[in-house]
């Protein structure tokens, strides 16, 4: 485990907005941050989703609420209160559209842990009762969000049942080592055949339960990201774009017709500078002999985001207009992911200013919708990291078309009812400002539910906390 003796400042040491754009322009980043934030103004104006049931959806404001998943649910993957208290909170953020609510499997043996929840026949009802929470709570602040569900298949992270149950998309010597993978673990084009079946079966069982769109999770390392790196797999599955794109596009194709009233989203990695590990200082660093990634990072750090403008084209082109921006991994490259001040256990320390890899997911969400189809909705990911100051950045990057929505990860676990606050005019309440402490990612490492034991009572006064500062410990000490 590392610890923060960082060279950088604290984004909660600036008293000004000023101050935040006076260290972008240090920094050669750009990054829009407005001086005062309008509650009537962009992050309050309504916005129409193209898509769904006729007439499309309404989305009430330009905030939403990313899935974070809280290895919570049973072992046989239904909600559990803690489930349902997440869910609510989502609700009552006050946020126009909760972006897939958590990662939820298609089936069993793809789950990333074993308390992740599975879709399925018997599933439809404990879903929609989850929705209805989170609905219940949205009605209370006067808010009718668009809710998705975000449905994957963990592929290479997968550990339905605890210890590492790998199916790869394809061979990487870096990432197999790290999982334990070898080629007889890579899933064969007739297993894929077959998974696309499970996930039309899921996107019909989510609209059976009510939600109004299912996102095809493509990202951060999962079985549907890890296809588009699969240049070097053999078969229909594998090669150029249009093979690597093939998952993606039948599932979509496939679900617009069997449930054409249900709206379709992509979560997409957009970039990927790929697997990095410590160095002898505990700085990140590029780990050697990884396989090829999609949308490399090239020497100067600017990403290559051609095949990701791609592959949104490809989904325009199939009637997708929802995409939620993000990048790389949580499991290889946490600084890209996750901005964050202090690293999870099993990270490194940022090897570069937070904010430089904050300012770099925005601006590559603005570089998409730039060449995106006409119509489509892109959400920034990103702006925990900017704090007491999001609410700026947000305002400023929604008003000059960065993004159409402000998507809200960590924060939203620390602080849920910052939207509302913000769009009543309210002052935030910093002292629940999430600090980016990431224990919320290392409790799961750890095999504790995720929560932010820092900053919200219920998880603080939860007897994980107790052997969550025992683990962080133990690695301290390990280090
Ligand atoms: C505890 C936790 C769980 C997460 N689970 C998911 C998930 O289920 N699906 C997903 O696409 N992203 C997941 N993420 C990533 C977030 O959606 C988001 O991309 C990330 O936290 C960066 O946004 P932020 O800076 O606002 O936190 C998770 C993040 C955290 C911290
Ligand atoms: S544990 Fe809380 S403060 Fe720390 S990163 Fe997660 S949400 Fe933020």
């Amino acid at each position: 485990m590392v610890t923060a003796r960082l060279p950088y400042p604290q984004v909660k040491s600036f008293t000004e907005p000023a101050a935040l754009r006076a260290r972008a322009e240090e920094l050669g980043v750009e990054l829009p941050v407005d001086a005062s934030v309008d509650p009537s103004g962009p992050l309050a104006a309504p916005v129409t989703v193209d898509d769904g049931p006729a007439g499309g959806l309404r989305v009430p404001n330009r905030f939403a609420v990313l899935p974070m998943e809280g290895w919570d649910g049973t072992t046989d993957g239904l909600p559990t209160e803690l489930v349902e208290r997440r869910w609510r909170r989502f609700g009552a953020s006050g946020a126009g559209l909760i972006w897939g609510g958590e990662a939820v499997a298609v089936r069993h043996d793809g789950r990333a842990n074993p308390n992740q929840l599975v879709i399925g026949p018997d599933r439809v009802e404990p879903l929609a009762a989850l929705l209805a929470a989170l609905r219940s709570e949205a009605d209370g602040v006067g808010v009718a969000p668009v809710v998705g569900l975000q449905l994957t298949h963990s592929g290479r992270w997968s550990r339905p049942d605890g210890p590492p149950a790998p199916r790869t998309a394809r061979v990487d010597p870096v990432l197999d080592h790290r999982v334990g993978a070898g080629p007889s673990d890579v899933l064969s084009d007739d297993e894929l055949d077959e998974l696309v079946a499970r996930f039309v079966d899921a996107a019909e069982l989510a609209a059976a339960a009510g939600f109004d769109f299912v996102d095809v999770k493509a990202c951060h390392g999962y079985l549907g990201h890890e296809l588009l790196m699969a240049t070097e797999r053999p078969g229909r599955y594998g090669g150029d774009l249009a093979n690597r794109t093939r998952f993606l596009r039948t599932v979509v194709a496939e679900v617009r017709a069997r449930v054409p009233d249900l709206a379709m989203g992509v979560r997409l990695s957009l970039f990927d500078p790929g697997p990095h590990e410590p160095g002898p200082d505990g700085t990140g660093r590029p780990s050697p002999g990884a396989g090829p990634t999609f949308g490399p990072v090239g020497p100067d750090g600017r990403p290559d985001l051609g095949e990701a403008v791609e592959v949104v084209r490809l989904l325009g082109d199939a009637g997708v207009r929802l995409v939620c921006t993000t990048a790389a991994s949580p499991y290889w490259a946490p600084h890209v992911q996750r901005p964050a001040w202090f690293p999870p256990s099993d990270g490194y320390l940022p090897p570069r200013d937070p904010l430089v890899d904050t300012a770099v997911l925005l601006a590559a969400a603005r570089d998409l919708r730039a060449a995106a189809p006409p119509g489509t909705l892109v959400v920034g990911t990103g702006y925990t990291y900017l704090q007491q100051f999001l609410p700026h950045v947000g305002q400023a990057t929604v008003r000059d078309g960065w993004v159409d929505l402000v998507g809200l990860g960590r924060m939203v676990l620390s602080y849920p009812e910052l939207p509302a606050d913000v769009l009543a005019g309210r002052p935030l309440r910093t002292r629940v400002v999430c600090r980016t402490f990431s224990d919320c990612t290392t409790a799961p490492r750890n095999g504790l539910p995720s929560g932010c034991y820092p900053l919200d009572p219920f998880y603080k006064q939860r007897p994980e906390r107790v052997e969550l500062a025992a683990a962080k410990r133990r690695g301290r000490e390990g280090s």
